[in-house]
């Protein structure tokens, strides 16, 4: 599996219908996870997801994981895409949101979310799922996208369980200050 996925290619930043999205992201899932078989250390699953979920979601401008450092902070960790803020807060933005509450922010439009951090001007979406390890949020997994409402409900559960079986127990969190 050293050679990543085996997907239909797409152009990068065109939404696709989303019936197309979820049998492009079910060919995928049970690859990434053979990809990711027991392996412990986050940072080497969070950086072979955020490469595979970048190539599986070909609508995004930016894919990656905030991991938690502190009990309210968290710091960039493996991504695809432009350069993103390197730390945030709990208390801000699309991230902060996703941490503080442990619940998927779903944005179709970012404009219409007060807090949003602007990493990339030109996003219009985003999608960040919460990762756990623990009980506790250990990461955030954030999507971007230039389209407007480019992720959907139905996406956002089915990485949702695809996190769940990536960072399951076997997982050695490093803990935070
Ligand atoms: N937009 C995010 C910040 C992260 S970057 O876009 C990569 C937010 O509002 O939390």
């Amino acid at each position: 599996m050293s050679e990543g996925i085996d997907l239909p290619r797409v152009a990068r930043g065109v939404l696709l219908p989303e019936a197309e999205r979820l049998a492009r992201f079910d060919a995928a899932a049970p690859q990434i996870l053979a990809a990711v078989d027991g392996e412990r250390d986050p940072i080497v699953v969070q950086a072979t997801l955020a490469s595979l979920l970048w190539e599986t979601l070909s609508q995004s401008s930016w894919v990656g994981f905030y991991r938690r450092v502190g009990a309210r902070k968290l710091s960039v960790g493996p991504y695809q895409g432009p350069m993103g803020c390197l730390h945030i807060a709990f208390e801000r933005g699309v991230c902060g949101a996703c941490a503080r509450t442990g619940e998927v922010q779903l944005v179709p439009d970012v404009a219409a979310f007060a807090d949003h951090i602007a990493c990339d001007d030109a996003t219009r979406s985003e999608l960040v799922v919460p990762v756990f390890g623990g009980g506790a949020v250990q990461a955030v997994l954030d999507f971007d996208s230039h389209l407007p409402a480019a992720f959907g409900a139905n996406e956002a559960a089915r990485i949702t369980s695809l996190l769940a079986r990536a960072f399951d127990a076997r997982i050695v969190w490093p803990g935070w200050e």
